[in-house]
């Protein structure tokens, strides 16, 4: 089968957050199962090339008042189409924000469909994800599929409708299918107004993440190689590694890291009581985020501050992105704290359990589907063949992160064993694309039918 993804994001490349992991991540996947496989994405200024090879001019067409030139090369093994067009109005230096995106991105769908029209592309499935590439759906369905793109259906994937749900549920109606990156996620969105009259397109299948590019054995950015076989000897190398470079007291303490974007959606309330909860408990924290918006990253900036202050061994807050940093973060944590108010799937716990590290998080979206609590969800795991996982918690208030993170952090103090034996029953866990590649497939397949 010819998939081609239409997306603005992919990692790591362009990657904003999840959206762009999972992009490259379900492509290989499905690669992976001798399908063929393309990407068309905007060639931004900000692309960071170094992460393509072959890169090379690929042909030029004029469409909508603009010359567009396509570039081809190789990221992770994948073939992508990078589109420029002449007028400057996709190639901005950021991903989002820097102008109209509902107006660039509207522009670049148009071009992508015209792009396999011009080129002679027959694909199967055309996917789209989110808002950004909506419009690729009611193009399609109104215009190229009557002309010469007939062959291909149109799936589309919602990885958070707070993001735009009229556009994608305009989306949404005009596809052949739909999905949501979570089973629970599926069922929670099933009311909003948007999606609602939808619902029978509906498919909740939920991420994976790459075992090849998320790989503690062999992962450049931590100090020694380890699997679940030798998980406390990589995690205590890591977390010394992690303490030394953040210049945190160099200490066998219990170490909640939080990987995120600062957004309403992340529970930011309950992260920051998180921070001073964990500080309590003796315990030392390490947040990786930014904030799109000024006020909160001006926020966490005084707090930042604060903790410099009076905690300086024990808390760092690094307010920036940073890939290799977070690498380190995932492999010498012993927790990984995800308080989302709302979690359409969520990558960072699945990423967490792949280092041996602990997810701690509240029962929405993806974290309720792939966090067991080691108290309470037993029957819950079994069902899915697993062992409890992690801790979790209901409620978006202060008690209900103390309940968990208390919890966890007793279970570190109380029983080191068994602690150790629960980072490997994690890693051990199969969070991969494995299953879910095979769901899309069936999906494609059904699709076309
Ligand atoms: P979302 O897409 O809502 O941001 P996900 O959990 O699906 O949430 O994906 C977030 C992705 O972005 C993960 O791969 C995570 O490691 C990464 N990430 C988030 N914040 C940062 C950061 N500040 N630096 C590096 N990586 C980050
Ligand atoms: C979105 C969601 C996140 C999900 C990601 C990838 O950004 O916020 O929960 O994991 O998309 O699907």
């Amino acid at each position: 089968m010819h998939i081609v993804h239409i997306s603005v994001e992919m990692a790591p490349i362009a990657k904003v957050g999840g959206l762009g992991d999972v992009v490259t991540s379900l492509s290989r996947a499905v690669q992976d199962l001798n399908h063929n496989v393309d990407i068309i994405l905007p060639k931004y200024d900000c692309l960071n090339l170094s992460n393509v090879k072959d890169f090379q001019y690929n042909r030029s067409y004029s469409w909508g008042g603009a010359e567009i030139k396509v570039w081809f090369g190789k990221v992770e093994g994948l073939s992508v189409y990078f589109l420029e067009p002449q007028n400057g109005f996709v190639s901005t230096g950021c991903i989002y924000g820097c102008r109209n995106d509902g107006e660039r991105f509207g522009f670049f769908c148009h071009a992508a469909l015209e792009f396999l029209l011009r080129s002679g592309f027959h694909p199967d499935i055309i996917h789209c994800h989110d808002w950004s590439t909506a419009p690729v759906a009611w193009l399609f369905k109104d215009h190229y599929m009557h002309y010469g793109l007939s062959k291909a259906r149109v799936v589309f994937t919602i990885h958070n409708l707070e993001f735009g749900a009229a556009l994608i549920g305009k989306a949404v109606a005009y596809s052949d299918k739909a999905t949501t990156v979570s089973h629970t996620y599926s069922k929670e969105v099933a009311r909003n107004p948007a999606v609602a009259p939808h619902l029978y397109k509906f498919h909740g299948i939920l991420n994976g993440i790459d075992p090849d590019i998320w790989d503690p054995y062999n992962d450049k950015f931590i100090p020694i190689s380890y699997t679940s076989d030798n998980v406390v000897e990589g995690k205590k190398a890591a977390k010394e590694a992690l303490q030394r470079k953040l210049g945190l007291k160099i200490s066998d303490l219990p170490l909640v890291g939080i990987i995120t974007r600062l957004t309403h959606q992340k529970g930011i309330h309950l992260i920051k009581h998180a921070i001073w909860r964990t500080l309590d408990r003796n315990g030392q924290v390490v947040l990786l985020g930014s904030a799109p918006d000024p006020r909160i990253q001006n926020d966490f900036v005084n707090l930042a501050n604060q903790l410099h202050s009076s905690h300086a061994d024990r808390a760092r807050l690094c307010l920036t992105y940073d890939e290799p940093l977070s690498h380190l973060i995932y492999a010498g944590a012993d927790f990984i704290l995800v308080p989302s108010i709302f979690e359409p799937c969520g990558l960072t716990q699945l990423t967490a359990m792949r280092y041996g590290s602990i997810p701690v998080v509240r029962k929405t979206g993806g974290l309720y589907d792939t966090v067991f609590d080691i108290d309470h969800d037993k029957e819950r795991a079994q069902a899915q063949g697993l062992e409890p996982n992690g801790f979790n918690f209901d409620g978006a208030d202060a008690a209900g992160v103390d309940y968990a993170l208390n919890r966890a952090i007793s279970a570190w103090y109380d029983g080191r064993d068994w602690f150790n034996s629960l980072c490997k029953t994690v890693m051990e866990q199969d969070w991969s694309w494995n299953r879910p590649a095979l769901d899309y497939m069936e999906l494609y397949h059904a699709a076309r039918k």
